[in-house]
């Protein structure tokens, strides 16, 4: 029995997706721009398993718990629903970044599982509609199918078929230099899909988010055009911060940082008072991301990594799309 493969980087929004209209079918209250990560990638092998009555989900070579299994079964049925069958398959998912770092895999996780799935069932989907079929498992990997700089649409439809993302330009469009600095190594505590839902429902600073963010779509949109750092740095650093105003000021309040994420902060803003141009944004969770010039990144790691609770650093690039592997 022939094994489908695919790979897919993970990604960071520099104007981020937070808040859906409808939580079913991962549609956005925002579009959201977001550049892929080099070297941070989950592959997923997807073989179909005729005489099997459920689907077998393995993670990092361990068996998924019972929720992950649900999630990826449930994500195959959709597959299984364009393909009209039936038949149940055994799927392993290898993500190379430490999952144990808190880094969000499911934006790898779902662009890859969505391109070996479908092309294990046959189905040959445009980019579109991979696109489309990834945010179903996880908005955020409705990016990670492009690679370089994507824009995920909005979209208006209440059926999602408008929501999906495209690429606005290549990885060599612009070799950034990207650090992330993990900064806990524990799980995260409030997950995205958790989080995102608290701050729609209990934030009195949500509307705000919503209504300020297209201006920062656009500044880090013509800013990637002309490989602005200072334009796209500025809105995706006052990008990050509504998104966490927002979720501080919800009942419960969502407190992602440690002190660790709000010393990395303070010496990013030091690095660049003294000259050395860097820039955060940070998810769901204590990581920070760091963008700066190509050939800063080694300057800029060195500075980080001696941030007193700093624990490991990634170093990254602009990265590729989601492709097919050949079979082993
Ligand atoms: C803060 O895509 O993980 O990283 O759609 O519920 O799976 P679900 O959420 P997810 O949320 C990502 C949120 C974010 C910002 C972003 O990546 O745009």
């Amino acid at each position: 029995m022939t094994v489908s493969r695919a790979r897919a980087s993970a990604n960071v929004a520099l104007a981020k997706y937070w808040g859906k209209r409808h939580e079913g079918l991962n549609l956005p209250f925002t579009g959201s721009i977001s550049v892929s990560l080099s070297g941070l990638e989950t592959e997923a092998s997807v073989a179909l398993r005729p005489r099997q009555s459920g689907d077998t989900v393995r993670m990092n070579g361990q068996p998924a718990s019972p929720r992950e299994a649900e999630r990826i079964g449930r994500f195959l049925d959709l597959v299984r629903d364009q393909a009209r069958a039936a038949v149940r398959a055994e799927v392993d998912l290898q993500s190379n970044f430490p999952v144990a770092a808190g880094l969000a895999s499911s934006a790898s996780t779902f662009a890859a599982l969505a391109l070996a799935a479908t092309h294990a069932f046959g189905l040959s989907l445009e980019a579109r509609e991979l696109s489309v079929l990834a945010r179903r498992g996880s908005g955020s990997a409705a990016r990670s199918i492009h690679g370089g700089f994507v824009e995920w649409m909005r979209g208006e439809a209440s059926d999602g078929h408008d929501s999906f993302a495209s690429q606005i330009a290549p990885a060599e469009h612009w070799p950034l230099g990207i650090v992330v600095a993990v900064t806990d190594e524990g799980q995260k505590k409030v997950g995205s899909r958790e989080g995102m839902a608290i701050a729609v429902q209990q934030s009195p600073f949500f509307p705000a988010w919503v209504e300020t963010h297209a201006a920062d779509m656009d500044a880090i949109r013509s800013g990637i055009a002309e490989r602005d750092l200072t334009r796209v740095g500025e809105a995706a650093e006052h990008n990050c911060l509504k998104m966490h105003a927002a979720s501080l000021a919800a009942r419960p309040a969502l407190i992602y940082w440690t002190p660790a994420t709000v010393a990395v902060i303070h010496r990013v803003r030091e690095l660049r008072a003294d000259g050395l141009e860097a820039y955060f944004t940070i998810d769901a969770g204590p990581q920070v991301k760091i963008l700066c010039r190509a050939p800063d990144r080694s300057r800029v790691a060195e500075e980080i990594a001696r941030v007193p609770g700093v624990r490991r650093l990634l170093l990254s690039a602009p990265g590729p799309g989601a492709e097919v592997l050949p079979p082993l």
